[in-house]
């Protein structure tokens, strides 16, 4: 039997730690789609791994982990990934570590371009380059990993060279200077820290960008990832005959979808059921697919969050600090659990069972909502198409039920979880309808609840 593990609303719900539980059950793992928006952060004996792009399951011996077709890879994020990993005494190399062949790369002028964007009309987006390499992957223009390996020097630098001049050209005919970028990104901290390995090495407040570094960059990558590079698609195949175990680990969250989320408050890549088969190439079934939710909600960037708390409660909830994106170190946004969307999510993943994390978050509140249904134009509604101009309009309808008011923390099983939050599970799971089968309490890998 094959797994997924998707994001229930906008990305950050805690798969990271759920990835990391079921994968000692699967031979392979495997990352299907988004880039080094990513962030999965999994606590492992006190000591806290980041990953953007390789499978949290890195992280168990004997594992196959895999990164598919439908990745967008920063060869500079994914080569510190490998280096610090390895310096953590992870063992990584050509029989642990797979990248598909077909996979695109996000290059510097993908993180030019994304700039330039947001510089003029921004949603958010975390600054990775993400929405204009998979533009160039749908305009025939991108550039994929078997071309960095199999391109002749002078082809690659062809290929480069006039696609950072076509962005340059785009800068300058919306009026936007090097300095003018350079200002943009010294205004705020976190695009500095988001920015930093760009302005770094690539950028030039002469020329936009440093060409040649550009191209060294990327052929100093070829001979170091090589020996990675694999069929995945074919690798899959085999190992489903060879009746071997398959999780596919959904990144970013369902109302993040390019086709079904808060659109166009979205990224780029479908996060949902689809984007874990066209992002490997497979079509055989994913039988179990687990929909993973905080027992709250969090967003960050911009676009309409119906459920979100404007008060004080929202810092009871974030008090632990971990309410920063692992990626951009960006603040997210809070909400109560939000069952309409919920209840959408599950639709369109087809939900087999619910991962509910981060429930002792809520141990010190007296009261705890949950949205059930929304109110637009007058009327209560409880099923919505949440383009981000419908979500505009909507107005949560809540109930309220009363808090547990003591710790949740490290709990291991639902029998001794406070009465009081054993019905908040249970309420989510009957205004949802699907089980909640495993519940997170807590940082650490042994917090987790599997409930019978
Ligand atoms: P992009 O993926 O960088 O293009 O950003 C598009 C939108 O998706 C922005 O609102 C980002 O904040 C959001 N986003 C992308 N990746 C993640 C993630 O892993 N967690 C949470 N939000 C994300």
């Amino acid at each position: 039997m094959h797994t997924a593990v998707i994001g229930g609303l906008w990305g950050d719900e805690g798969k990271g730690k759920i990835i990391d539980f079921l994968a000692k059950d699967a031979d392979i793992i495997v990352r299907c789609q988004g880039g080094d928006n990513a962030g999965h952060t999994v606590k492992v004996s006190s000591k806290k791994f980041v990953l953007h792009l390789i499978p949290s399951s890195i992280l168990h011996e004997s594992k196959k982990n895999i990164i598919g077709s439908g990745v967008v890879i920063n060869l500079d994020t994914i080569l510190q990934e490998i280096d610090e990993l390895q310096k953590q005494g992870i063992r990584i190399d050509s029989s642990t570590l797979f990248i598909s062949e077909l996979a695109h790369i996000i290059t510097p002028y993908h993180i030019l371009n994304d700039i330039l964007n947001e510089l003029s009309q921004g949603i958010g987006t975390t600054l990775r380059g993400i929405g204009p390499a998979y533009a160039d992957k749908i305009r025939r223009k991108g550039l994929i990993m078997l071309d960095l390996i199999q391109f002749s020097e002078e082809d690659l630098k062809k290929k480069v060279y006039d696609e950072i001049d076509e962005v340059i050209a785009y800068a300058k005919q919306k009026g936007i200077t090097p300095e003018k970028i350079f200002a943009w990104i010294e205004e705020k901290e976190t695009r500095k820290k988001m920015l930093k390995n760009f302005l770094e090495k690539y950028f030039s407040r002469e020329t936009f960008i440093d060409k040649e570094k550009v191209l060294l960059s990327l052929l100093e990558a070829r001979k170091k990832l090589k020996n990675y590079v694999a069929d995945i698609a074919w690798m899959l195949d085999q190992a489903n005959k060879e009746n071997k175990k398959i999780l596919f680990e959904g990144a970013q969250g369902t109302m993040l979808d390019i086709c079904f989320g808060s659109y166009p408050f979205v990224t780029c890549s479908n996060t949902t059921i689809g984007g874990l088969y066209t992002g490997t190439g497979i079509g055989f079934s994913i039988e179990k697919k687990v929909l993973v939710f905080k027992a709250f909600s969090t967003r960050v960037g911009g676009g309409p969050f119906p459920t979100e708390i404007k008060d004080k409660t929202s810092d009871i909830i974030a008090e632990d600090g971990t309410e920063f994106g692992a990626t951009t170190g960006r603040a997210r946004r809070i909400g109560w659990f939000d069952a309409v969307l919920a209840r959408y999510s599950a639709r369109v993943n087809d939900a087999s069972i619910l991962a509910i994390t981060k429930l002792d978050r809520l141990d010190m509140l007296d009261e705890i909502k949950i949205c059930y249904a929304y109110e637009m134009e007058g009327k209560q509604i409880k099923n919505v198409t949440p383009t981000a101009r419908i979500l505009e309009k909507c107005i949560p309808v809540f109930e309220t039920l009363p808090g547990w008011k003591q710790s949740t923390q490290g709990i291991a099983s639902f029998e001794k979880l406070p009465v009081n939050a054993q019905g908040y599970i249970k309420r989510i799971q009957e205004l949802v309808g699907i089980p909640v089968k495993i519940i997170g309490t807590g940082q650490e890998r042994e917090n987790i609840i599997v409930v019978s």
